[in-house]
């Protein structure tokens, strides 16, 4: 299953990325429910709905994870057979698996062992701050996927305002690892958060997203906010 190259493999702080995701996958669900206060499947659905997902398409959920995007993506294209998820950590994959049934493979977001133009909608949700170089990633994605097909990217990014700010850092550092440790009583859990926090923080800057998109070949490329955190992106490979 694995298609992994050792030199593919990002670096957040002092340990691999890899290494995080899979130590991390087992809390990963009750994490992302804490920090998305419950909303993240309703949110998830609606961007994939909006960027036109139905049923017939031929999806790939890239950093798939534990399968929160990919599970709604499968209610909106009708079915485990229209999916592929693909990740780096074999961890999240086994629970994607095992979870909603879709097919999966291991490999870096920037070497998809996937044919070229075979995927009509392309998703990836809340993998892009871990991504060292976009330009490679999107051409990569722009190679998979079939003239006219859609390309959706969900993303956290640096809150805008001072106030949002404090609190989203708070909110990460102290509040959430703390209701965490209560429920799962898993310690990965705090560095995990401050993880995020911290490639939140230093990470895509939305302008750098949509102008690379579109370096890359992308057209109707869009970009919307929503509570000055969460940001979505879709682009379209020109017919
Ligand atoms: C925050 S999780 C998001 C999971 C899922 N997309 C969701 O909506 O909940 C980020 C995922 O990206 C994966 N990931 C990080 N860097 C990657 C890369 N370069 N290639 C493939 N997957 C990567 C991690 O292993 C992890 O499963």
């Amino acid at each position: 299953m694995s298609m992994l190259r050792e030199d593919d493999q990002p670096i957040g702080g002092a340990r691999p990325v890899r290494d995080l995701f899979n130590e991390t996958a087992p809390v990963y669900d009750r994490f992302n429910q804490i920090f998305s206060l419950g909303s993240g499947s309703w949110y998830r659905r609606r961007c994939l709905r909006r960027a036109g997902l139905r049923p017939g398409l031929r999806v790939l959920d890239v950093a798939v994870g534990t399968g929160l995007l990919a599970k709604e993506a499968m209610r909106l294209a009708g079915g485990a057979e229209a999916i592929v998820g693909v990740d780096l950590s074999e961890a999240m994959l086994e629970i994607a698996r095992d979870k909603i049934g879709i097919g999966v493979v291991q490999s870096t977001a920037e070497s998809l062992p996937i044919a070229e133009e075979s995927i009509d909608f392309l998703s990836m949700g809340y993998a892009l701050r871990h991504i060292g170089d976009i330009d490679r990633l999107f051409g990569e994605f722009h190679r998979v996927m079939r003239a006219g097909a859609t390309l959706l990217l969900l993303e956290l990014s640096k809150p805008t305002g001072p106030l949002s700010r404090a609190l989203f850092s708070r909110h990460f550092a102290y509040l959430a690892p703390s209701i965490q440790r209560v429920v799962a009583r898993r310690a990965e859990t705090r560095s995990l958060m401050i993880y995020h926090w911290e490639t939140i923080a230093n990470g895509v800057d939305p302008a750098a997203v949509t102008a690379a998109l579109r370096r890359c070949g992308f057209e109707e490329v869009r970009g919307e906010r929503y509570f000055d955190i969460f940001r979505s992106f879709t682009a379209r490979k020109r017919n």
